[in-house]
């Protein structure tokens, strides 16, 4: 499969954990495969290396730098990108997209019908397999941030072409649809090692910046990056209504001709073919790429911050070389 996409530079990061991510890789075959043929096909496809593992990589990191020795990181490392991959396939339907690491999303292939039913399937059954663990505290917090991560996505839609969003609500919704998860990821490693209440919250406070870093930082690939890279498609996010962080500083900071031929464009982005890439050239114009970049920027400093208060190792450095490129990606 077509994995031009991936990072390379995630690949040297995970270097030090390979052997876990191998593991999970094996539990996802695993928990995916099915009697059902249709649910074991699908599955395949879906569960093909080809995303970036983050997730699963910033639990096993959390873990080990707090010093966990144990194997059930591998489980629910698999877990949390179970979790990530429904919500992908739930939000492809929703953002009307056909391509998600570089080919056909679910949908495109199998149609929405189906797509909602496997995305509900992989939502529940990573609950069930949950609950045999009988971990509470672990379960809890997946629930939750499930639930979050859900009401994220129903506040963007709820607010789709909205010219009132404010980078305030912005946040909110990012908070929820992505930073959770990451947050979880990363406070499921530290209730693994069995940390102090005061570190594990530190740590999921982490896990809030990066996410959020990391979603700004998708939000401006759509207005900078490349599709061939990023596997999915650039200058989606304004044609479809969902205005992100440098549309939104954009709207509130250009005043005269410039602002009256943005709010021009956002009215008739569904037909004028140029409409994206005019307001790319305003968007970058009002510095707006640059201000994205550097409320990105100030988030990483922050989980960099929270990072440098556990004890030095190989794999707190990782986390480091995550969080800076989280920033610098074009993948
Ligand atoms: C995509 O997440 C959804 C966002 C939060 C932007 P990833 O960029 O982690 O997707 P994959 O798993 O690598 O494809
Ligand atoms: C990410 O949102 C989806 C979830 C976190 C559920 P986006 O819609 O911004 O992500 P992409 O661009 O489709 O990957
Ligand atoms: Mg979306
Ligand atoms: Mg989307």
């Amino acid at each position: 499969m077509p994995d031009g996409h991936k990072s390379l530079q995630l690949d040297g990061i995970y270097r030090s954990i390979q052997g876990d991510l191998d593991e999970v890789e094996g539990r996802l075959r695993e928990i995916s495969g099915s009697s059902n043929p249709l649910i074991a096909e699908i599955n395949r496809y879906l569960f093909q290396k080809g995303g970036k593992r983050i997730r699963p990589a910033l639990l096993i990191l959390s873990a080990r730098m707090c010093g966990y020795k144990g194997a059930d990181h591998i489980f629910w490392s698999a877990l949390v990108e179970i979790i990530h991959t429904a919500s992908l396939i739930h939000d492809d339907i929703v953002d009307n997209s056909t391509l998600r690491r570089g080919r056909d999303t679910v949908h495109a292939k199998w149609g929405p019908n189906i797509s909602v039913l496997l995305g509900d399937f992989l939502y529940i059954q990573s609950i069930a397999l949950a609950l045999k663990t009988k971990t509470y505290p672990i379960i809890d917090l997946l629930a939750d941030v499930t639930s979050r991560m859900v009401e994220g996505e129903l506040i963007e839609f709820s607010v789709n072409g909205s010219l009132d969003l404010t980078e305030d609500s912005y946040l909110e919704i990012i908070g929820k649809k992505t930073a959770g998860l990451f947050a979880a990821s990363c406070r499921i490693g530290g209730l693994l090692a069995g940390i102090s209440p005061r570190p594990g919250e530190r740590l999921e406070e982490f896990g809030t910046a990066l996410g959020l870093a990391f979603q700004i930082v998708d939000d401006l690939l759509d207005f900078k990056g490349e599709e061939k890279t990023l596997g999915k498609p650039v200058l989606s996010d304004f044609r479809e209504g969902r205005f992100t962080l440098p549309l939104l500083h954009a709207l509130r900071t250009t005043g005269g001709k410039d602002r009256a031929r943005l709010l021009d464009l956002i009215e008739h982005r569904k037909t004028r073919t140029d409409a994206p890439e005019q307001v790319q050239k305003i968007v970058r114009a009002a510095g707006s790429l640059d201000h994205a970049f550097e409320r990105a920027a100030a988030f990483t400093r922050k989980a960099k911050e929270i990072l440098a208060e556990f004890p030095p190792s190989e794999h707190r450095s990782s986390l480091v070389r995550i969080a800076d490129l989280v920033l610098q990606r074009n993948a």
